[in-house]
């Protein structure tokens, strides 16, 4: 499906990052790994795991190359692209799979740890797309995948930074995508679920019902599972996919509705707070959406 493609997979060495480079180059492409090897909260700097990821490709007789940049640095991220195309003679797919965490709730969050998350995950995406953009746009061919989160599409307690950061790169989908259209290039998200460091920083369920549901459901999603997806949005293939947000998590693969408004009143003339009181909220209830409180944003098929 990636024969002949230049990949660049930004976070690739470790966890679904990895499993992508890798099912990308089993599938044919040559793959910018691209991982400064941060800890979980973005600290640190470590370039074993991109060197084990591309030795691991090199071994299966794929072709792949190290990049160490960050994708919170704009120069970096031209690196990443001027260095696929020095290597490999072009670029046409780009992965923003790149992420850490620092959850903490809103009322102890620091700015640094807000700003940090934020950092990697939207202004990432922002440096990564704004790096190749305009070469997709020349060449008329581009495939771009972005991470989302169910965290940013329904919620999740602890992680307003992150699911802020992942709800904007949805937007980032949609826009772009009609900024892209009639140039050959699909932009998407992708919503994984996958037992990684990630998760596995995710607090257990009190619950012992809940709790023994999430460890069947992190049993069997492997991150594996996600890089199939990856693959399909990348290829020539999915040419009339753009600007969605879909799901995949173990077996499940699922699609997120386009938001649009759910319900709508007309009183000509307008509202006061007291109609809205009295006669709008009350028509709406039923329409609106409940903050659900529990820590499993997704539905669960195992309880
Ligand atoms: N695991 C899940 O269930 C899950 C759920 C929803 C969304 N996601 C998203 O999927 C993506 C991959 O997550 P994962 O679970 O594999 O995490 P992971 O922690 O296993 O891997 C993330 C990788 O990103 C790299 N990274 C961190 N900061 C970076 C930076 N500034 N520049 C480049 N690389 C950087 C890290 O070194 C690490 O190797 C993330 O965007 C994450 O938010 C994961």
């Amino acid at each position: 499906m990636l024969e002949g493609k230049v990949a660049i997979v930004t976070g690739a060495g470790r966890g679904i990052g990895k499993e992508i480079a890798k099912l990308m180059a089993k599938y044919g492409a040559k793959v910018v790994v691209n991982d400064p090897g941060r800890a979980l909260d973005g600290a640190g700097d470590d370039k074993g795991p991109a060197d084990e990821v591309v030795a691991e490709i090199k071994k299966a007789g794929g072709q792949a190359v190290t990049n160490y940049g960050s994708v919170t640095s704009f120069e970096d991220c031209t690196g990443m692209v001027k260095q696929a195309i020095d290597t490999f003679g072009g670029l046409h797919i780009l992965v923003n799979n790149a992420g850490i965490l620092r959850d903490r709730m809103l009322h102890k969050m620091s700015p640094e740890d807000w700003k940090a998350v934020i950092d990697v995950h939207l202004n990432g995406h922002f440096n990564t797309i704004r790096a190749c953009i305009n070469h997709f746009r020349e060449q008329q061919y581009g495939r771009i995948i972005n991470f989302s989160s169910g965290s940013g599409m329904i919620g999740q307690v602890g992680q307003t930074n992150y699911g802020a950061a992942k709800l904007g790169t949805t937007a980032l989908v949609r826009i772009l995508a009609k900024e892209s259209e009639g140039k050959n290039i699909t932009v998407n998200a992708v919503c994984p679920s996958a037992a990684t460091r990630m998760t596995e920083s995710v607090p257990m369920p009190k619950d012992p019902v809940l709790a023994e549901a999430r460890r069947k459901r992190m049993a069997s999603t492997d991150p594996s599972r996600i890089a199939p997806l990856v693959v399909y949005l990348a290829s020539e293939d999915a040419k009339d996919i753009t600007g969605q947000v879909l799901g995949i998590r173990a077996g499940e693969l699922y699609c997120y509705n386009l938001a649009a408004p759910g319900r709508m009143l007309h009183h000509e003339g307008g509202w006061t707070p007291e109609m809205i009181r009295d006669v709008g909220i009350k028509a709406l209830i039923p329409f609106l959406t409940p903050v659900r409180m529990s820590r499993d944003v997704m539905p669960n098929p195992f309880v």
